[in-house]
């Protein structure tokens, strides 16, 4: 029964997701993640609120000490490690992969024993990887799935060649974590709630003095370019900015909502046919990612406004472009995806099933809200 329940609630959020904006192009239809059912996210959101110097540097040292001090007697330097990023040319992705790269070989992994291979945002691609991994006798996967929805099929595949799985980035649905808990299958997920960084974005907002309201219609007036819509970051991060607003009691107007599918050249023509449609009517834009803030402020310069003047705008990731961006006023605000604790779980997680030790079958991260106040100690910790 409870079951049922929570399952009419994620379609109840699919739908009114696909009314959003009324010029969306957003087809969710996937179920949501696993994370529907965490803890709710204000409580997320006030945790995250930590300064940001006590997140990723020191937290990485410290799991480095503790994930050294748990491998034990097992000789990582022959194990080996397949890892499948779903696209490699995409930003965030990057900066995560390189990171897991380097943090590997400090455990003690070797480094012709890490391969690292490119899914091409291609399913199919990354299903042969998957399987020419298991063929070679790869001892650990790490997985960032293309589509999230063919988790059960992948978590199948590598169970069944019994090889411990740590999926990250991409979060798979409520019904399949379940599931590895219910078969006690050695997988796992490390990644954030995407529900705290759309959360974030809004507040980002709402901490400004006139509250997003440039032009003091009552309202705030705002386009949405979201990133890959099979995505729950997608997802989530589109709710839940706006809905920091109106939770607050902000009245919101949205004027454009599309799919910039996390891509700068994307999101710059979108942005830049928006602005010529709606022009100064447009007082925030908010972007899934920071990739795709950095194509909006293309297309914001281009038409002639001033970020912090004309219009606001938000990313998330805390990509160092966008972080030098946030400083100079040409980007009001990111939300830090930690990559950097992220990666670290990840590996550490797959040495975990290395030594037997095993892991909880989720483990997160908390984003950090980054502004004008903090982006020189974000800068600093991005190293
Ligand atoms: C998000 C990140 C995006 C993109 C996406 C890929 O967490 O913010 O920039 O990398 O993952 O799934």
């Amino acid at each position: 029964m409870k079951k049922a329940l929570s399952l009419l609630t994620v379609s109840a959020m699919a739908v009114s997701m696909l009314t959003g904006c009324g010029s969306s192009n957003t087809t969710a239809t996937t179920a949501a993640p696993a994370a529907t059912e965490a803890a709710a996210t204000e409580a997320a959101a006030t945790e995250a609120a930590a300064p940001a110097e006590t997140t990723a540097a020191t937290e990485a040292a410290a799991a480095a000490t503790e994930a050294a001090a748990a491998t034990g007697d097992v000789d990582l330097s022959d194990k080996k490690v397949g890892v499948c990023i779903y696209q490699f040319s995409d930003n965030f992705m990057t900066l995560f992969r390189n990171e897991l790269q380097s943090y590997l070989e400090s455990l003690g992994f070797k480094a012709e024993n890490i391969s690292i291979v490119d899914g091409a945002n291609d399913q199919a691609t990354q299903t042969n990887q998957i399987q020419n991994f298991i063929t070679s006798g790869v001892d650990v996967l790490i997985i960032n799935p293309v589509n999230s929805s063919s988790a059960a099929t992948i978590t199948d595949m590598v169970t069944e060649a019994n090889i411990p799985l740590v999926y990250i980035n991409r979060e798979p649905d409520a019904q399949e974590e379940e599931r590895w808990k219910a078969d006690n299958m050695n997988v796992t997920y490390v990644g954030c709630d995407a529900r705290q960084s759309g959360t974030m974005q809004g507040e980002i907002v709402l901490d400004l003095e006139n509250k997003g309201d440039i032009n003091g219609d009552g309202k705030v007036s705002y386009i949405m370019i979201e990133g890959d819509p099979e995505n729950v970051d997608a997802q989530y991060r589109t709710e839940f900015s706006v809905k920091a607003l109106t939770d607050a009691g902000v009245e919101v107007e949205c004027l454009d909502d599309q799919v910039g599918n996390w891509d700068q050249a994307q999101a710059q023509s979108l942005v830049a046919n928006s602005l010529a449609q709606h022009g100064k009517d447009i007082e925030v834009v908010f972007c899934n990612n920071d990739a795709m803030a950095l194509g909006a402020l293309q297309a914001i310069e281009a038409a002639g406004e001033t970020v912090g003047t004309d219009v606001y705008l938000l990313g998330v990731d805390a990509l160092q472009e966008a972080c030098d961006n946030v400083k100079s006023g040409k980007q009001t605000g990111t939300v830090f995806n930690d990559h950097i604790s992220q990666s670290h779980s990840a590996a550490d997680a797959a040495v975990k099933y290395l030594t037997g030790e095993g892991n909880d079958h989720y483990i997160g991260c908390d984003y950090v809200k980054v502004t004008t106040a903090n982006v020189d100690d974000i800068l600093a910790s991005l190293g």
